[in-house]
């Protein structure tokens, strides 16, 4: 089996600095990105910029900008996010580069060899900040304007010249892909969704435009401008300098493992997406999941709403971790899931400082007085510290193949489950009532520290910052973390030196 792993977010409209939707999905994806990687996998994990088109041309006019420029712009602020919210990604592509264009021109050029796209006349609906064309079922009239149904945005009507691409030829073949790769696109009440959307008979799609001209041209009539998620859309082979054959990083990481998008992009990535690959000889990608919107209130949180959260004002606030804790173990993955200052704090006083940061503490402190800072050494293990430990070993399994399935929930309920354990177990074994039988009270003390540790690795892809200064006390670095090593019941060496830990979340007093 392939070690290599490719993982990507959505590429942003640098068309307003970002909120808390997009911190969301990279959060996500950095969840995954670093869960893989202490699993021994080589990854790639992708996240970036999507520049072209109608709605960046009309945000930089209103903005009395040169779209470029502006895009400079704002698209530093997206990349100020990713480092801000300890992004792990090995690339940020944005697709007003060079490498882009080389792509999405070759993809084209293909395509166009192929026989696949032919040259007609587009009339019908367009939304501008959807960048989509839409049906006239799909069309709503509100307060004597138009709006597309599922977005709610407003859209105009457009007659123009345009390149089509043979869509509605591959949609038995798409549907036949979606048949013999039952986990493409996850989760599975989404596919269903697309699913009856390609049966309910798909047509040929305008992929090029030719009344504003910011985008990249087509290739053999420089009146068009190629249709910005086509163009977009190609940034998951750019990034890996496709058609480049004497790089590497195509050969290894094509197909991606997953893109990781939000449920308002499913189409173009688990319709348009595939059958423009198969239509150019390329392997589609392994997975598409479409994860819920973060809400304000009732409401999906979006740009065009107004009603945004900025993550950079709340990690200010809370920290980061505890942000991404949150939205981790909060919403339920796949489906919508809000956000406020009042659950938050909850959630950092009920989990984090109670529960994480109370098992840390008292165990380090109550070590410290009693044995010194080294870890102690252990006398046999008895059924009470066999069951606890060896409860990692005995879910390992289950829990990657959850992961595989992007069960988050699972996961982060099984390790409270073992921080449940941890606090009960070392009030239960009450060590400071073991004063004069010295070899029980170090067992004890060990086996918590090495809970401390199992617990810590798996909260890592969670929290990075906090679990690395955990697990900095045993001398572990990020690099030494191997996700197998939870089964290791006697991983830390007697005697070593370990060090203090600085409180790691202080409670929050609501009545401040
Ligand atoms: O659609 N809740 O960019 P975009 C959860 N450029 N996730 C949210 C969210 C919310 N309220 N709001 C945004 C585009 N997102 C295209 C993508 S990809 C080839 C091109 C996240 O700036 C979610 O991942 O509108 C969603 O799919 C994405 O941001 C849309 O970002
Ligand atoms: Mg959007």
């Amino acid at each position: 089996m392939s070690k290599n792993f490719y993982i990507t977010t959505p590429i942003y409209y640098p068309s307003a600095k970002p909120h808390m939707g997009h911190a969301y999905s990279s959060i996500v994806a950095d969840f995954f990105a670093r869960i893989k990687r202490i699993q021994g996998y080589n990854v790639f994990f992708l996240t970036g910029t999507d520049e072209h088109g109608q709605k960046i041309q009309r945000a930089a006019e209103k903005a009395n900008k040169d779209p470029l420029k502006f895009c400079d712009e704002i698209s530093k602020t997206f990349k100020d996010l990713s480092s801000i919210l300890n992004l792990s990604n090995d690339d940020f592509i944005r697709t007003t580069e060079k490498r882009h264009f080389i792509s999405v021109e070759n993809l084209w050029n293909i395509l166009e060899k192929k026989g696949e796209i032919y040259l007609s006349k587009y009339a019908g609906w367009y939304s501008v900040s959807d960048e989509a064309f839409y049906n006239d079922d799909e069309i709503d009239t509100v307060n004597g304007k138009k709006i597309c149904k599922s977005s709610g945005s407003p859209v105009e009507w457009v007659e123009e010249e345009s390149f089509f691409f043979k869509l509605s030829k591959w949609q038995d073949k798409l549907l036949k892909f979606y048949s013999e790769n039952p986990k493409f696109i996850l989760p599975e009440t989404r596919k269903n969704e697309v699913i009856s959307f390609v049966k309910s008979g798909l047509k040929d799609l305008s992929i090029s435009r030719k009344s504003f001209s910011w985008g990249i041209k087509v290739p053999s009539n420089k009146d068009h401008v190629i249709y910005v998620w086509l163009d977009a859309l190609t940034n998951y082979l750019s990034a890996l300098n496709y058609p480049d054959e004497k790089n590497n990083l195509f050969k290894n990481f094509w197909p991606a493992n997953i893109h990781l998008i939000g449920k308002d992009i499913l189409r173009f990535h688990a319709v348009y997406w595939p059958a423009f690959l198969l239509a150019a000889g390329i392997k589609p990608p392994l997975r598409v999941y479409g994860h819920g919107w973060i809400l304000s209130g009732e409401e999906k949180m979006s740009k065009s709403k107004g009603n945004i959260l900025d993550p950079i004002e709340i990690i200010k606030v809370y920290g980061l971790d505890a942000l991404r804790y949150y939205l981790l173990k909060e919403v339920s993955f796949g489906n919508d899931g809000s956000i406020s200052k009042e659950k938050l704090e909850n959630c950092i006083n009920s989990d984090l400082a109670n529960n994480y940061g109370n098992l840390c503490q008292r165990v380090i402190a109550f070590c410290e007085k009693n044995i010194g800072l080294e870890i102690p050494s252990t006398d046999k293990f008895n059924n009470d510290d066999l069951n606890i430990l060896n409860n990692f070993s005995s879910n390992i399994d289950n829990i990657i193949d959850k992961i595989d399935n992007q069960n988050i929930n699972y996961y982060i309920d099984f390790v409270v489950g073992q921080l449940f354990n941890a606090n009960k177990y070392f009030n239960d074994q009450a060590p400071w009532t073991k004063k004069s039988d010295t070899k029980r009270l170090n067992t004890i003390v060990y086996v918590s520290l090495e809970l401390i540790r199992k617990i810590s690795i798996l909260l890592y892809p969670v929290m990075p910052q906090t679990t690395l200064k955990v697990l900095s006390i045993f001398s572990i670095n990020e690099k030494q973390i191997n996700f197998s090593s939870i089964t290791d019941n006697k991983f830390l060496k007697e005697k070593m030196k370990i060090s203090k830990l600085d409180i790691l979340f202080k409670k929050i007093n609501k009545n401040d």
